[in-house]
């Protein structure tokens, strides 16, 4: 059946400004890294971008690598919006990003114009569309100099093969370089993707104000770092996956933390999941918010943070105290 999006799926998502530009991204974007590749069920994967734009997430962030084997992502994300999505194209922004690995030799990786290039042609390809609305190097890259990697970038936003570029995953010093280059060849840094949760504050050490000072937009992977802040683990880790859960940091010391913020959850009337979405929005720092979802119901969840991400002085300290 022909899909028909919801007539009014811009009347309750926020739409917050990047940095000082003309874009405006949703509060809470959708990122297609986990849950979104050949190996995954297709009718899931088109729901799930079916109902985010239903409830006005209008970004979708994905990058070469993503999906099982690596692109697959960017070619289920293209075939979606050839078929349910075809005429909305102008309604949507489409993220891409290179930096991992993702070919074999030395020319698959990084941060080299060869790389980048080669990459971004191969993403427009298997997205099916002229252009990404944003592109991102996405790791810094200690070998090749940062000329040559942000000016790849320029070329791109000169070639209109991306509207807007960032960089995800540089630290404070990287990044201060790699703005102060883009700014010289004249095409601004829109936005800067890091890590950001409850339990993982690096951006506050310095980037995050560093960015609102600059006018640089920013968008924050990991808010439930993975499942550990959502009501999944509360009643334990499975035994058969704990080793495999462990690795990605889902130990049973953190849920037990979980467990604590999950009462201050309840007393805020959300889902754990939710005050973890709340949390990384609480006072306009961030742009917006990536969240992944292995269902369709993850996003209703997750959207739903949105009616309240205000924090009392209380409850941040409490918030504080537990993660301790
Ligand atoms: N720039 C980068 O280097 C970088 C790195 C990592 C991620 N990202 C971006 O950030 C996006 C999100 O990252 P992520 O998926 O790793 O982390 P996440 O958003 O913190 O965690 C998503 C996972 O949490 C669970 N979940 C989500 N909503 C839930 C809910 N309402 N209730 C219960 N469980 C819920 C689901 O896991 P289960 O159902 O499997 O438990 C889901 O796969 C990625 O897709 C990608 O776009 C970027």
């Amino acid at each position: 059946m022909t899909y028909v999006p919801n007539k009014d799926r811009y009347q309750n998502m926020v739409y917050n400004r990047v940095g000082k530009s003309g874009l405006k991204l949703p509060a809470i974007s959708a990122g297609l890294w986990q849950h979104f590749g050949e190996d995954n069920v297709y009718a899931t994967c088109r729901d799930i971008i079916c109902r985010s734009f239903d409830m006005g997430i209008t970004h979708f962030d994905l990058a070469n690598n993503y999906g099982n084997p690596a692109g697959s992502s960017e070619e289920i994300f293209g075939k979606i919006l050839r078929t349910q999505l075809s005429g909305y194209r102008d309604e949507i922004l489409i993220t891409t990003k290179a930096g991992y690995d993702m070919w074999e030799g030395p020319y698959g990786e990084w941060g080299s114009k060869k790389y980048l290039v080669a990459s971004m042609d191969q993403s427009l390809k298997r997205l099916g569309v002229d252009y990404v609305d944003m592109f991102y190097s996405h790791r810094f890259d200690p070998e090749t100099p940062l000329e040559e990697t942000m000016a790849t970038l320029d070329l791109f936003v000169r070639q209109g093969k991306a509207l807007y570029v960032g960089i995800s995953n540089y630290d404070l010093e990287q990044t201060k370089e790699a703005v102060s280059i883009l700014k010289r060849l004249g095409t601004p840094c829109l936005i800067h993707q890091p890590s950001y949760s409850m339990f993982n504050r690096w951006i506050e050490d310095g980037l995050q104000d560093y960015l609102s000072e600059e006018g640089i937009g920013s968008i924050t992977f990991q808010p439930m770092q993975r499942g550990l802040i959502t009501n999944t683990y509360l009643n334990g880790i499975p035994a058969d996956r704990a080793a495999e859960l462990a690795e990605i940091g889902i130990t049973e010391p953190r849920v037990a933390k979980a467990r604590k913020l999950n009462e201050i959850a309840e007393q805020r009337g959300q889902t754990l999941a939710q005050m973890a979405i709340a949390w990384v929005l609480r006072g306009g720092k961030v742009s917006s918010v990536l969240v992944g979802a292995s269902e369709m119901k993850h996003i209703e969840d997750n959207v739903a943070a949105l009616n309240n991400i205000e924090f009392s002085n209380e409850e941040l300290k409490q918030i504080d105290l537990i993660l301790k």
